[in-house]
C-alpha cells in the first residue's frame, strides 16, 4: 500500500496523536547534573565559556543540587577542583578535598539525591594528565592503585556510583576489587568505556583547570575514527564489573552510542559534554537559535539514539522545560 492510501502525515495531525505514537521519550529521571566543586563557602562562581554554570563551594552545590533534586532530577556528577596539584595528583584521594565533603554533604542533606563521582587524575596532577607520567608517557599499571584509592574514598565519603573516566586499560577491575575489598560492594561503578580524545571537553578543561601541559590524551583517549573499537573497549569494561557504561561525547558519536546499545544490556550512559553545551549557548545567546527547542532536541536525540543516562549541563533547564 502506497500513496495515495498511505499518508504518514495522518499520524501527526494533532498534538494528542503525536503523542500517543511518540517513540521517545525524555523526562528528569533521565538526567544527571555535574557539578564543578571546590573549597569555600557561599562560592558561585561564573565559568565564562559555560554561561550558567559554576564553581560551587559545598555549600553552593547542596543548595544547587536541592534545585535539581526537586525537579526530579535523580542524580549529579562531581568534579573536583582542589587546593592544590602535584605530579602523583594525591589530592584525589584526600577525604578533605571538595568531593569528598561535598559528597558527604549532599548525602547529610538530601540522603536520596544519587551521588556520581567523576575518578580521574587530571584534575589532581599538576602536569593535567589522567595517570602517573614517567618521561612524557603516561603510564598505565602504576595509575590504578591511585585510581582505586580515589574511587575508595569517595566511597567512604557517601558515593552511590562512581565513574573512572582516565581510560586506563583494567582500571574497572581494579576499582572493583578496591571498593569490595573496602567493604564497599553496594558501590556502582559506571564507566566511561567509549571516550573519546575531543575537541569538545575544552571548556570543561578551563572549568576544572586541567588542560595537559604537554602533549595530548590520544595515547589513552579513543581515536574519534573508531566504532568497532568502542564495542571492544565496553565488552571489556563489562567483563570487568561495570554496572554501567558511558559514551563520550554524545552528539558526535550518537552511531557508537546506538551500536553500544544493541551491544550490551547494562545501562548506557551518554555524556552531552561542555563543548556541545557551550555551541548551543553560543548560538542561542547570538539569537541563531532558539534554545529552549534546541535543548529538548538535543536531549530527545541522545535517548533516540540508545542512552538510558544523560549527563548534561542544561538537566536542570531541560526539567523545568519538561514541567518537573
Ligand atoms: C576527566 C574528565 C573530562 C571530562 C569528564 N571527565 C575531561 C577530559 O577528559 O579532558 C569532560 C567533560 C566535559 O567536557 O563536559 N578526565
Amino acid at each position: 500500500m502506497t500513496f495515495p492510501l498511505t499518508r504518514p502525515r495522518r499520524l501527526r495531525r494533532t498534538e494528542t496523536i503525536r503523542r500517543m505514537v511518540r517513540e521517545t521519550t525524555l523526562a528528569p529521571a533521565d538526567f544527571v547534573y555535574p557539578m564543578f566543586v571546590t573549597g569555600g563557602r557561599g562560592v558561585r562562581e561564573p565559568i565564562a565559556s559555560m554561561p550558567g554554570q559554576f564553581r560551587l563551594s559545598t555549600d553552593a552545590a547542596v543548595a544547587l543540587a536541592r534545585e535539581a533534586h526537586g525537579l526530579g532530577v535523580p542524580a549529579v556528577i562531581l568534579f573536583g577542583i582542589p587546593a592544590h596539584k602535584d605530579a602523583t595528583g594525591s589530592a584525589a584521594a584526600d577525604p578533605d578535598e571538595a568531593v569528598q565533603r561535598t559528597a558527604r554533604a549532599l548525602k547529610d542533606a538530601l540522603p536520596d539525591l544519587c551521588v556520581v563521582t567523576d575518578v580521574c587524575l587530571c584534575e589532581y596532577t599538576d602536569h593535567g594528565h589522567c595517570g602517573l607520567v614517567e618521561k612524557g608517557e603516561v603510564l598505565n599499571d602504576p595509575s590504578l592503585d591511585l585510581l582505586a584509592a580515589a574511587a575508595v574514598s569517595h566511597a567512604r565519603a557517601g558515593a552511590d556510583v562512581v565513574a573512572p573516566s582516565d581510560m586506563m586499560d583494567g582500571r574497572v577491575g581494579h576499582i572493583r576489587r578496591a571498593l569490595d575489598a573496602e567493604g564497599f560492594s553496594g558501590v556502582a561503578i559506571l564507566a566511561y568505556s567509549a571516550k573519546y580524545a575531543s575537541a569538545f571537553y575544552g571548556p570543561f578543561r578551563e572549568a576544572a583547570g586541567s588542560t595537559p601541559q604537554f602533549g595530548d590524551r590520544r595515547a589513552y583517549q579513543m581515536d574519534p575514527a573508531n566504532a568497532r573499537e568502542a564495542l571492544r573497549e565496553v565488552a571489556l569494561d563489562v567483563a570487568e564489573g561495570a554496572d554501567m557504561v558511558m559514551v563520550k561525547p554524545a552528539l558526535p558519536y550518537l552511531d557508537v552510542l546506538a551500536r553500544v546499545r544493541d551491544a550490551v544490556d547494562v545501562p548506557v550512559a551518554a555524556y552531552n559534554v561542555s563543548g556541545e553545551y557551550a555551541m548551543l549557548e553560543a548560538a542561542a545567546a547570538n539569537g541563531w537559535l532558539d534554545r529552549n527547542r534546541a535543548i529538548l532536541e538535543t536531549l530527545t536525540s541522545i535517548r533516540r539514539a540508545g542512552a538510558d543516562v544523560v549527563l548534561t549541563y542544561h538537566a536542570l533547564d531541560a526539567a523545568r522545560l519538561l514541567g518537573g
